[in-house]
């Protein structure tokens, strides 16, 4: 089987999709399946920057360290490149559908409709927010990566 790719898209990429990125390597390695994985936003407005730092410090509690990341806008290509694109919450969903172009062969979903009883369910944005809401997305994306990794691996 070729190496299956898998996109986390957010809004901005430097909270939730980062985090979900590092929730994936964390538990493909721990799988030990090998997947291409990166990360993308909707939004060009946090292009070039890294992960908010505590999203950074979040990743750090599985042992992965994001600081290197990049913040960029998801592309066209995308859309062909990927196997899988996970939008964190509606809103991401939405735009990448509208966005989709007519020869995308990506399977585009919600990140936590791969959680059996959490299908439908966001993400919620915690840009806004504090350290518990770090820390709530880090269980979510968490809770899909292992979903993601169990698909696969089936
Ligand atoms: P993310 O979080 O989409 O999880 O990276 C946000 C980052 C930036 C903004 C909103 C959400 N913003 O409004 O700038």
């Amino acid at each position: 089987m070729t190496k299956p790719s898998v996109l986390f898209v957010c809004l901005g990429n430097i909270c939730r999709s980062p985090l979900a990125e590092a929730a994936l390597r964390k538990a493909a390695a721990d799988a030990g399946l090998v997947i291409d994985i990166d990360s993308a936003g909707t939004a060009d407005y946090h292009v070039g920057k890294a992960p908010d730092p505590r999203s950074v410090a979040e990743a750090a509690a599985f042992g992965v360290d994001i600081s290197h990341l990049r913040a960029r806008q998801v592309t066209a290509n995308d859309f062909r490149r990927f196997d899988f694109i996970y939008a964190l919450d509606h809103s991401n969903l939405r735009d990448l559908q509208r966005i989709a172009p007519a020869d995308a062969t990506a399977t585009l979903a919600l990140v936590l409709d791969a959680v059996p009883g959490r299908e439908g369910a966001p993400v919620a944005d915690p840009y806004y927010g504090g350290e518990e809401d770090f820390r709530a997305t880090r269980e979510d994306v968490y809770a899909a990566a292992r979903a993601i990794v169990t698909a696969l691996s089936a």
